[in-house]
């Protein structure tokens, strides 16, 4: 057997490490790699040495000859990967927690990857992975990066603009999640069904779903819309029910980041109800991280422990490593990642990134064609893609009106002066991680 492949896993110290190695383990036989380099920085050589002592423990329990490194030498890590997985946060749960806090001093919805939250995660994030592009293409130009994260779409839009790299693949967890709940609701093995999804990450609707080739969409909306049904929610967000006419009537299925926008009131009252209670999210986030950890340092784990589950990224692993292998073994099966739009939704530009089906080859994602945005969330979805390929702008240029009118544009923000307001306190509270503003 030739050389095994090596992994450079950039954000190592992520609590989420374990269930990409979980995932690397279980689909050794097919995907054999021989060395999975977890790098981080460091601020996060703590968490680091307990992921990867982990990481250690697991390879060994299950008995896969794969070589872990642990590093904060990122280039000696990209030096000749095969694949690069970036699930990095700037400015850690820390910084999360004040893009969720302050909009809500301005009566607007804080979020991870929404609003202003989600601008200043690009304008974080965005100059990063581009420094790891140029990176990868002096140290690791054949492999493939394979992006998580977020804003996954704004960074994959980022990087296809503004890098060389052409091969590029943004993931979420989120398309597997709402597959998973058509599944649970019709009682049916996911092989029976195939989900055609439209929009972008974490602005992807579930446009037709087929079960045994018959179309079950309408099905699936009463089942969600009945008494006791399942509405598909994420764990990171507040599952307030939908009004049933609305989304019989949508008649496709939103991923629960919509909730942001077809639901802003009742979703920012209970933003600002939590606020003083658990908190914010990420403050949520920050007590879960700290009981993993306490886990993750126990000498006689070696699996991944179940209280993964609680956070709202559950699964992604299987999105990472499907991916991974797929394009390692040219498996030609479909997949649903942010990838070059090339027509595959009309209405969106061809050099745009989308979440939509692709058929996952060696050369990487071919996109399949959805057709025409449905008219009822064509204004949103493009006006989304508007706001991120402005913040993208913004990031790489440094240029404060340009960050000013894409936080203006945002659906989530009230107003030009609640935007400046935001803007201003936003930038003051991350200028350490905004190097290009100052
Ligand atoms: C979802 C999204 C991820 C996001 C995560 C947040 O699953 O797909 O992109 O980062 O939830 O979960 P958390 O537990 O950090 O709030």
């Amino acid at each position: 057997m030739g050389k095994g492949l090596k992994i450079a896993t950039i954000g190592g110290g992520s609590s989420y490490t374990p269930e990409l190695i979980e995932g690397f383990i279980k689909r050794y036989q097919e995907l054999p790699i021989s060395e999975i380099w977890l790098v981080d920085i460091e601020a996060g050589k703590e968490k680091l040495a307990i992921v990867g002592a982990l990481a250690k423990r697991m390879v060994e329990n299950a008995n896969v000859p794969i070589k872990i490194v642990l590093t904060l030498d990122r280039a000696a890590a990209l030096k000749d990967a095969d694949f690069v997985t970036t699930q990095f946060r700037v400015g850690q749960l820390a910084a999360r927690a004040k893009d969720e806090r302050i909009p809500l001093k301005y009566n607007t919805i804080g979020q991870e990857t929404n609003g202003p939250g989600g601008l200043f995660k690009g304008l974080r994030t965005i100059p990063v992975i581009l420094e790891i592009c140029n990176d990868m293409e002096r140290l690791c130009p054949d492999a493939w990066l394979v992006n998580f994260t977020n804003p996954a779409g704004m960074v994959t839009e980022a990087v296809l603009r503004y890098s060389n790299l052409k091969k590029v693949v943004g993931l979420c967890n989120g398309p597997i999640g709402i597959e998973k709940g058509i599944a649970k609701i019709l009682d049916a093995d996911l092989r029976r069904i195939y989900v055609e999804f439209t929009g972008l990450n974490h602005m992807v609707f579930a446009k037709k779903i087929f079960l045994d080739g018959h179309d079950v969409t309408k099905r699936v909306l009463e089942e969600m819309t009945s008494e006791a049904g399942d509405t598909i929610s994420l764990k990171n967000i507040e599952d307030l029910g939908w009004e049933p006419e609305f989304l019989r009537t949508l008649s496709m299925v939103p991923i629960g980041y919509l909730r942001y926008y077809f639901q802003t009131s009742k979703m920012l009252a209970e933003q600002l109800e939590s606020l003083n209670n658990e908190g914010t999210r990420a403050e949520v986030v920050q007590r879960v991280e700290k009981e993993l950890f306490e886990l993750y340092k126990n000498p006689d784990l070696a699996v991944k422990p179940p209280q993964l589950e609680q956070r709202g990224g559950a699964y992604y692993s299987e999105a990472a490593c499907n991916l991974i292998c797929s394009i390692y073994t040219d498996k030609r099966d479909i997949q649903t990642v942010n990838t070059r739009n090339n027509g595959a939704i009309l209405d969106i530009s061809p050099d745009s990134a989308v979440e939509v089906n692709c058929v996952i080859t060696k050369q990487g994602p071919i996109p399949l064609t959805t057709g025409e945005l449905p008219v009822p969330i064509k204004g949103l979805v493009q006006q989304i893609k508007s706001f991120e390929r402005t913040a993208a702008e913004a990031a790489v240029t440094g240029d404060y009106n340009t960050a000013l009118l894409a936080m203006t544009i945002n659906p989530l923000v009230p107003s030009d002066t609640d935007a400046k307001g935001m803007l201003d306190e936003l930038l003051a509270a991350h200028k350490e991680y905004l190097p290009q503003f100052n």
